[in-house]
């Protein structure tokens, strides 16, 4: 039977898991040293366990991987037979490519020194970009799906005649999957993004939704700008109410309340990265993904 080895930013979703796959939690402990630096040990024998690491890489994202390295590296020395890193927020995805000359590809160092460690396998949830999996040369790596979940909670708020908006373009294909879960229509906004100073602008746009519950997703919510701009819009046109979901909520500089002011009434995100939005739960899907895994 595969035991979870717990990593120290997901423990909701790792008891979650637990309770849905009906394995062990094993015993791990984490200490940091007065100049900063992470200790992991894992309390358990492994031999001949495949252990599935669970560990989330949010802010503070360069402590998270180095956790979740150390989390990979403690289980084989413990004698796992192979190990499945779930990796809810996979960070530094949006470094997905090299935008300006000489810059660092964050997300493939990131892959690299997963497979580098030992892992066997990578589950994660909307990846930002599928080029990053493409990055994982050696193991297999998969991204899950937490859209339908979304959707589902947000069937259960009784929207009234939604417009399911994409704040980008490029994510629309998620709004329209959503839109159709929830019986709603879907639409885009267009923006840029200045690659110097992280601006984002937004292209007005006029919208048929006075009275209509609108609904904008994104996969990340960072600084909140990119929703904020997308929820001006939305409220120059009457709406009934405007509610913000996303995948994983970061909030980095008080994006929450820059949405509240912004006329976002609810922010919705899943437990890939926890916090008091995170009202969905991506333990079902990640449970599949790791079952399919385990059959091969
Ligand atoms: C960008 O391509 C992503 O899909 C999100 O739109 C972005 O990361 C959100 O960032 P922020 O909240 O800082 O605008």
């Amino acid at each position: 039977m595969p035991l979870l080895v717990p990593g120290p930013s997901s423990p909701l979703l790792t008891q979650r898991l637990a309770g849905v796959c009906n394995y062990k939690v094993a015993k791990v402990s984490y200490r940091v040293f007065p100049d900063g630096e992470s200790y992991v040990r894992v309390e358990e024998d492994l031999r001949g366990k495949v252990a599935i690491v669970v560990q989330s890489c949010p802010p503070p994202q360069d402590k998270r991987v180095m956790e979740l390295l150390q989390l990979i590296d403690a289980s084989l020395r413990a004698g796992a037979s192979k190990v499945i890193a779930v990796v809810p927020y996979l960070a530094y995805s949006r470094q997905d490519k090299v935008f300006l000359p000489h810059e660092a590809l964050s997300s493939k160092i990131i892959a690299k020194a997963i497979e580098a460690v030992g892992a066997s396998s990578l589950v994660t949830v909307n990846v930002h970009s599928n080029l990053v999996l493409g990055y994982f040369e050696k193991i297999r790596a998969l991204s899950v799906d937490a859209f339908p979940e979304i959707a589902d909670y947000l069937a259960s708020l009784g929207l009234k005649d939604p417009l399911v908006l994409s704040p980008d373009k490029k994510r629309y294909p998620d709004a329209r999957k959503v839109a159709e879960l929830v019986d709603g229509e879907a639409a885009f906004l267009e923006k840029k993004r200045d690659l110097e100073t992280g601006e984002v602008t937004t292209e007005e746009k006029a919208l048929a939704i006075e009275d209509r519950d609108v609904v904008i997703v994104d996969d990340i919510i960072s600084t909140g700008g990119t929703i904020v701009n997308a929820a001006k819009i939305v409220s120059k046109s009457n709406p009934r109410r405007i509610i913000a979901a996303c995948v994983h909520g970061l909030y980095a500089a008080n994006a929450l309340e820059k949405l509240m002011a912004a006329g976002v009434k609810e922010v919705i995100s899943t437990d890939t990265i926890e916090s008091k939005t995170s009202k969905v739960t991506v333990a079902k899907t990640i449970a599949d993904a790791i079952k399919r895994l385990l059959e091969g």
